[in-house]
């Protein structure tokens, strides 16, 4: 419907980087581009101090190990493949937001593991001792809500005392927008400076516009990092080398990612101002790359109104049952197509 609109669709749906791929990082791929022989899946030495700096700078965690930093194809392999790699199996349980990117659901069933969806451990009951694997994800995707220090610890010392791994999902930690600060799960005030059990996820592709080249990593407990190397090496799960050069130096200049942050922060406000004058509500969304917006009725007719106005968005019920009154509105469009968004509300 919405592509049927004489003027052409404006496509709000999928969270998909659009500006170009900074110089700086199309330079590092392709001065790495004679790469004969076989990758290290371990990344090179100077890729795991990069990760392990990036953390100390951007996110205020000094002393991650770089032996617990592993490069990944991109972060959805590893959601999607982490419970299988940790060995969790049939009888496990994985808690995940319960609103949701929907890997971590996909991971858990790969696992024939049983996922569950769950904000608060308290109503897990029973079964928490048959809890695996947590997954957080904060800043979320697709509400935009933060966690703040005090409740990543509580998870943290829940998972700890019935052994549990927790693994957090941060790959838009660096657009913060309406909040003071995005704590990592790393953070010394959430896990009292000790990374036993935790795994970090961050991705480069929305940071550094580079979704095209699949460049990610984890980073945490040394152990649980190298039982992670020990399969991926011999299933081949390894990131190209050019690739692994990419990311080393997106994520050691702080300068591109301060020029794209300002793209988005600018098309936040226009596509917020539209929202708002047709009368949404935009509940969390500090943070991230969509607006969590509602119009009090169900996500299908906010779809269906949009729609009719040539604009296209995702309804929250693909995100868990409580996302059915939302609809998740991307904020990764052109300047042209967000500014002709306020038009088509107007
Ligand atoms: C919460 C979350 N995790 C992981 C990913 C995967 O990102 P990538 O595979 O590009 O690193 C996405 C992508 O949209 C996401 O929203």
């Amino acid at each position: 419907m919405a592509r049927a609109h004489p003027d052409g669709i404006v496509d709000l749906s999928i969270g998909t980087p659009v500006d170009p791929t900074p110089a700086v990082v199309r330079a590092a791929l392709e001065a790495a581009s004679d790469a004969p022989g076989y990758p290290q899946t371990w990344g090179t030495p100077a890729l795991r101090e990069a990760v392990a700096a990036w953390f100390a700078r951007r996110r205020g965690v000094p002393g991650v190990d770089p032996d617990g930093v592993l490069p990944t194809i991109g972060s959805k392999e590893l959601v999607a493949w982490l419970p299988t790699l940790l060995g969790v199996g049939p009888g496990d349980l994985v808690v995940h937001p319960e609103i949701a990117y929907p890997t971590y659901d996909v991971g858990a069933r790969l696992a024939g593991a049983t996922p569950v969806p769950a904000d608060g451990t308290a109503q897990l009951g029973p079964a928490a001792g048959r809890v695996r694997l947590v997954w957080l994800n904060s800043p979320s995707n697709p509400t935009g809500r933060v966690l703040g220090v005090e409740h990543l610890a509580k998870v943290v010392a829940w998972a700890r005392r019935h052994g549990a791994v927790v693994a957090s999902d941060e790959c838009y930690a660096e657009l913060g927008w309406d909040v003071e600060e995005v704590p990592s799960v790393l953070d010394p005030r959430v896990c009292g400076g000790s990374h036993d059990g935790l795994l970090a996820v961050y991705s480069a592709s929305k940071q550094s516009n580079l979704a095209g080249y699949r460049a990610a990593f984890v980073a945490g407990d040394p152990a649980l990092v190298r039982g992670l190397l020990e399969v991926r090496k011999h299933a081949g799960m390894i990131v190209p080398r050019p690739v692994q050069e990419a990311l080393r130096v997106a994520i050691s200049d702080d300068a591109h990612v301060a020029e794209q942050r300002e793209r988005y922060r600018a098309r936040r406000t226009v596509v917020q101002r539209a929202l708002d004058a047709a009368g949404f509500r935009v509940d969390h969304s500090e943070a991230g790359l969509y607006l969590w917006a509602t119009r009090g009725e169900g996500c299908w007719d906010t779809v269906r109104g949009l729609a009719e106005r040539g604009v296209l968005v995702a309804p929250g019920e693909f995100y868990g049952a409580a996302g059915a009154r939302h609809v998740r509105v991307a904020l990764t469009a052109s300047d042209a197509a967000v500014t002709s968004l306020a038009a088509r509300l107007a």
